[in-house]
């Protein structure tokens, strides 16, 4: 059956002198989130291909990259050839976004972009016909862990009414931040379908699998 939800896994929250095992720990997660950061667009610096061709070699799952960093398109190859199955971009740091994308396409991996809490929705519908996915930030990135922003929840209701009018392709709606088993439906509701999680999963007290599986559990009532 094919999953109407995504739960991708956030690696940023995974103990890294663990990181091969975690990750092992977490397949029955749909796709492993990467997030890269640069120290420039965010105040935080993780990881870069290096990490996620290790990852790669981990792991049978698709790699989600998301991409914090200024000027993306420096660094779009260095991802695929890492093993990246997504790169999402945020829009933020493209004032080419159309030509980026492009770039990511003509790479052959699925293209998204993102959108920080404070950035409108119609930045990204210019491009909403090359695009693989959305991403709406539903925290400030730069930082695991944190409070979920709740006005998200009417955004990703706004985008997904946008997206639903006509017969146009439908970009996935992903989010990202702060989400757990007490609000994942929520967004499910209004429909997003990719789920990125951090802490929920790699901080589980019941460990990694039942991070995951809480998850799942808390999207049965709206699985269709
Ligand atoms: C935040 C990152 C997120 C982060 C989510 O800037 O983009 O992917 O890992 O972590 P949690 O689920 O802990 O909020
Ligand atoms: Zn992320």
């Amino acid at each position: 059956m094919q999953n109407k939800y995504i739960i991708a896994a956030s690696v940023l929250a995974a103990d890294f002198s663990k990181l091969g095992k975690d990750i092992e720990n977490a397949s029955g997660a749909d796709w492993i989130h990467v997030d890269v950061m640069d120290g420039h667009f965010v105040p935080n610096i993780t990881m870069g291909p290096m990490i996620v061709e290790a990852i790669h070699r981990s792991t049978t799952l698709p790699l989600d990259v998301h991409l914090m960093i200024e000027e993306p398109e420096k660094y779009l190859a260095n991802f695929a050839a890492a093993g990246a199955s997504s790169l999402t971009i945020h829009v933020e740091t493209s004032p080419h976004l159309h030509q980026t994308i492009r770039l990511i396409k003509n790479l052959g991996l699925r293209a998204a972009v993102a959108l920080n809490p404070g950035t409108a929705l119609n930045t990204v519908l210019e491009v909403r016909d090359e695009l693989d996915m959305i991403l709406i930030m539903t925290v400030n990135p730069g930082f695991g862990g944190q409070e979920l922003i709740k006005s998200t929840i009417q955004k990703v209701k706004k985008l997904h009414e946008i997206l639903n009018q006509g017969t146009r392709k439908q970009p996935l709606i992903e989010v990202d931040g702060g989400i757990d088993s007490e609000n994942i439906a929520q967004f499910a509701n209004v429909g997003a379908n990719v789920f990125v999680a951090g802490s929920s999963i790699f901080s589980h007290v019941q460990g990694i699998r039942a991070g995951i599986r809480d998850l799942q559990d808390a999207l049965m009532p709206v699985r269709e």
